[in-house]
C-alpha cells in the first residue's frame, strides 16, 4: 500500500509535572492497600499531585510555553489554540480560552476538547483538519489534567491509579516526508457509565447529597474498562497502521495510552510489537487521562527514542468510551 504524504507535522513538545511525589507507601497510610498490590496489577510506583492551588490552565500554559519555546515560535502567532481535558478549572469558560490569556496567545481561537484520556488524539485531529482546511498555519495541542481534584481519595479501587500533569505540542502545515501520516478515532457512547461523574453537570447538579456522596468524583468499573482498554487500542494501532500502509515491524515506537501496565503489555502483545519497542512512564506518574501521550512523547524525544525518519504510533483509550490511534512519521 502507498504510504500517505503527511501535511501536518508536529514541530516540537512539552510537559510539565508537579514536584510533588505521591508514593504508593504514601497511599498505603490513605487507604487500605499496599505498594506489592498497586505495583502487581497496576506497575504503578507513584506518581505527581499538584497543589490545590495549581490550575489546569496553569498547568498547561507550562507545557506549551516548553513546546513554543523549542518551536521558535511566539504566543502571537498560535493561530488555534485546543485543549484536551476531563477536569477544567471551571465550567465556563473553557480551559482554553484561561490558558490563551495566561499564555498571551491573542490571535488564536482556543477552545476546548473533551474525549477524556483519547483526548489528546482528538485535538490533534481536529488541529490537523483546521490547518489543512487552510485556516491557520500554527496550532497549539495542550492535554492539562488534574485528576487530583476528581479523585476519590477514600475509593481505594480509583485512586491510586492516578496523577496530574501537561503535555503539549506545536502543530503546522508540512512539507516533507514527517508529519501525521495517518489517524483512527472512534466512540462508544453506549459505555459511559463505566467510567464517570454521577454528578456536578446539569443532570444532576451540586447538593449536599452529592457532596456527601462523593458523587462527583470519579467512578469506574475496572475490569469491564480493563477489557475494553485492550480490545480497543488493538483495534485502533491496526487500523492507523493499514491507513499509513504500514506493519507492525515498521513501528520504531509504540506509545500507549499510560493506565496500566498491563494494558500496556496486552496491548502491544496483540498489535505484535515487542516490549523494547514501546514506551512505558505509568510507573513514574499513573494515569494522567489525555496529559499521558503528550508527555510520553516528549519523554520520548528527550531520551533518543525517537530519531528523524522513526515512525510513532500513539494509541489511546478513555472514558466515553472513547479510542483511537495515531501514525507519526518523526
Ligand atoms: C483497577 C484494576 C487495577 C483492578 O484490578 P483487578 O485485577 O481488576 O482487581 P478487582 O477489581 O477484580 O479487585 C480484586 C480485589 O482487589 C481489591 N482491591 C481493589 N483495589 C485495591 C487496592 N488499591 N489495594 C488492595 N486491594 C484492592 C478489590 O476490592 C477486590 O477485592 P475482593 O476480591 O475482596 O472483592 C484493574 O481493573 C484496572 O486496571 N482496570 C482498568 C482501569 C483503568 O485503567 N482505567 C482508566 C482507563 S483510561
Amino acid at each position: 500500500m502507498r504510504i500517505p504524504k503527511p501535511q501536518v507535522e508536529i514541530v516540537a513538545t512539552g510537559r510539565y509535572l508537579p514536584e510533588r511525589v505521591l508514593t504508593n507507601f504514601d497511599l498505603e497510610q490513605m487507604v487500605d492497600t499496599t505498594d506489592e498490590w498497586i505495583r502487581e496489577r497496576t506497575g504503578i510506583r507513584e506518581r505527581r499531585i499538584a497543589e490545590p492551588e495549581m490550575l489546569t490552565a496553569e498547568m498547561g500554559k507550562r507545557a506549551a510555553c516548553q513546546a513554543m519555546e523549542r518551536a521558535g515560535i511566539h504566543p502571537g502567532e498560535v493561530d488555534v489554540l485546543i485543549v484536551a481535558t476531563a477536569t477544567p478549572d471551571r465550567w465556563l469558560p473553557a480551559t482554553a480560552c484561561d490558558m490563551q490569556a495566561l499564555l498571551g496567545a491573542t490571535n488564536a481561537a482556543a477552545f476546548d476538547v473533551q474525549a477524556a484520556c483519547t483526548g489528546f488524539l482528538y485535538a490533534l485531529v481536529v488541529a490537523e483538519g483546521y490547518l489543512v482546511a487552510g485556516r491557520g498555519e500554527i496550532a497549539l495541542v495542550v492535554s492539562t489534567e488534574k485528576m487530583s481534584a476528581i479523585t476519590d481519595w477514600s475509593d481505594r479501587s480509583t485512586c491510586v491509579l492516578f496523577g496530574d500533569g501537561a503535555g503539549a505540542a506545536v502543530l503546522r502545515r508540512a512539507n516533507d516526508f514527517r508529519g501525521i501520516l495517518s489517524s483512527y478515532l472512534r466512540s462508544d457512547g453506549r459505555l459511559g457509565d463505566l467510567l464517570y461523574r454521577p454528578a456536578g453537570g446539569t443532570k444532576i447538579p451540586l447538593n449536599h447529597h452529592v457532596l456527601d456522596e462523593k458523587e462527583h468524583l470519579l467512578r469506574m468499573e475496572g475490569r469491564e474498562v480493563f477489557k475494553a482498554a485492550v480490545r480497543s487500542m488493538a483495534e485502533a494501532a491496526d487500523i492507523a497502521l493499514q491507513r499509513a500502509g504500514l506493519r507492525a515491524g515498521d513501528v520504531d515506537l509504540l506509545i500507549p495510552h499510560q493506565a496500566n501496565v498491563r494494558i500496556i503489555e496486552a496491548t502491544a502483545k496483540y498489535a505484535g510489537i515487542p516490549s523494547e519497542k514501546v514506551y512505558v512512564n505509568v510507573d513514574r506518574y499513573g494515569n494522567m487521562s489525555s496529559a499521558t501521550l503528550p508527555i510520553a512523547l516528549d519523554e520520548a524525544l528527550e531520551r533518543g527514542r525517537i530519531r528523524m525518519g522513526s515512525n510513532v504510533l500513539l494509541v489511546g483509550f478513555g472514558a466515553g468510551f472513547t479510542w483511537g490511534s495515531m501514525v507519526l512519521r518523526w
